[in-house]
């Protein structure tokens, strides 16, 4: 596998003296249920300058939060816009075609944009938009969940203690029951571009790059028609130290599940992450800990505030935006789904009780 190729960094989009004005492309779920529902919730308390936003969808949002102003082109939303390089374009339309979106938007004066996951549909993709974005003058922020986590950060900070002195394997497991959106919904076509785009990142972020070693994927059975890949993954890494990451996401889960396994040569982090915006606590613990120790973590609302204090000149760009590294996560991304070899859901009769007494 070859190593990525190197991205010029971006000149840091100048502060103007407009007011900022966020602009969402695509409100589906991720435009409105997060992007839009944290841009209001960070207004609250005063960490955006605004919760209202023009959003930009062909279909006519039927539930749109208090604060949209609803257009159905990108034209349309651009020609409203007070002043093009001060707004904030959310892209958070599904993976396919985001360099055009990045042409347009660059064509019409955008220079911030907060783009989605994954970054892009295929290794030549993720290279035009690498390519593209260096030359269009366009500064974008790939979503970078796991990178801006209290979790994540109190894990770092442990590695770089020794607690657990040096470590061996990491294992990210990111499952949940995902079957009515997979099944009436088409923005995903493969569950390597659900979670493991979140899991890849997390894992390069945290140890370097790595080469895939194995993967294996199931499908999701419809009762009720057709099959569909979305039924989860496995990928077996391998990083340039020797570190082993295993990543698992099963979309057949009757549970939710966020957890992070780490071993090392002296000791063990075991993390789950918040499952959810609406309970925004993540717990940890480390060997020879008697209790785990709870922190609150809201990452992708961290991530977007990070996202607007970077935009307005007072923040470092946020951690995990490298474009290079999310151009590497798709092109292991697509070397393990082509490699993938097909398995079976994890049997719920494996799934360990943690509370079951013994017999
Ligand atoms: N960061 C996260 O945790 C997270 C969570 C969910 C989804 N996502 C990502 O967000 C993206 C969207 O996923 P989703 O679940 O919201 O899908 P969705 O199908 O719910 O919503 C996508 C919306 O984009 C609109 N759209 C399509 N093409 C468009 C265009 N050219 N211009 C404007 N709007 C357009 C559709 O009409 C739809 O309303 C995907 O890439 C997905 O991976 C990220």
């Amino acid at each position: 596998m070859t190593a990525p190729t190197p991205v010029r960094a971006l000149p840091r989009s100048e502060p103007t003296d407009h007011p900022v004005e966020s602009v969402i492309v695509g409100y589906g779920h991720a435009g409105r249920d997060l992007h839009h529902r944290i841009l209001i919730a960070l207004a609250g308390r005063g960490a955006v300058p605004r919760g209202e936003a023009l959003v930009v969808d062909p279909v006519r949002p039927v539930d749109p939060l208090p604060g949209s102003r609803w257009l159905s082109s990108l034209p349309q939303a651009l020609a409203a816009l007070g002043s093009p390089a001060s707004a904030v374009v959310h892209v958070a339309t599904p993976v396919r075609d985001r360099a055009r979106t990045i042409r347009d938007l660059a064509a019409a004066g955008i220079r911030r944009v907060i783009m989605e996951k994954p970054f892009a549909e295929s290794p030549a993709a993720a290279r035009e938009l690498t390519d593209l974005i260096r030359d269009c003058g366009v500064d974008v922020l790939p979503v970078a969940v796991w990178p801006s986590s209290t979790i994540t950060r109190r894990v770092v900070e442990l590695l770089a203690a020794g607690r657990i002195g040096r470590p061996v394997s990491l294992h990210v497991e990111q499952s949940k029951p995902r079957f009515r959106r997979s099944f009436e919904n088409s923005a995903h076509s493969s569950a390597f571009e659900v979670e493991l785009p979140h899991q890849m990142l997390l894992a390069l972020h945290l140890f370097g790059d790595a080469e895939s070693v194995e993967a294996v994927s199931w499908p999701l059975r419809n009762p009720a028609g057709q099959d569909r890949m979305l039924g989860g993954a496995t990928v077996c890494l391998r990083h340039r130290d020797g570190l082993v990451t295993t990543l698992t996401s099963d979309l057949t889960s009757p549970v939710r599940i966020r957890r992070l396994r780490l071993r090392g040569t002296e000791g063990e982090i075991v993390a789950h992450y918040p499952i959810g915006g609406d309970d925004p606590f993540g717990q940890i613990q480390v060997t020879g800990e008697r209790d785990r120790t709870l922190l609150p973590d809201a990452p992708l609302t961290t991530f977007v505030e990070d996202c607007y204090r970077y935009f307005t000149g007072s923040e470092e760009r946020p951690a995990g935006t490298d474009l290079r590294l999310h151009a590497r996560v798709t092109e292991l991304l697509a070397a393990a789904s082509a490699a993938a070899v097909p398995g079976d859901a994890p049997s719920l009769l494996g799934r360990p009780d943690s509370h079951a007494f013994e017999e």
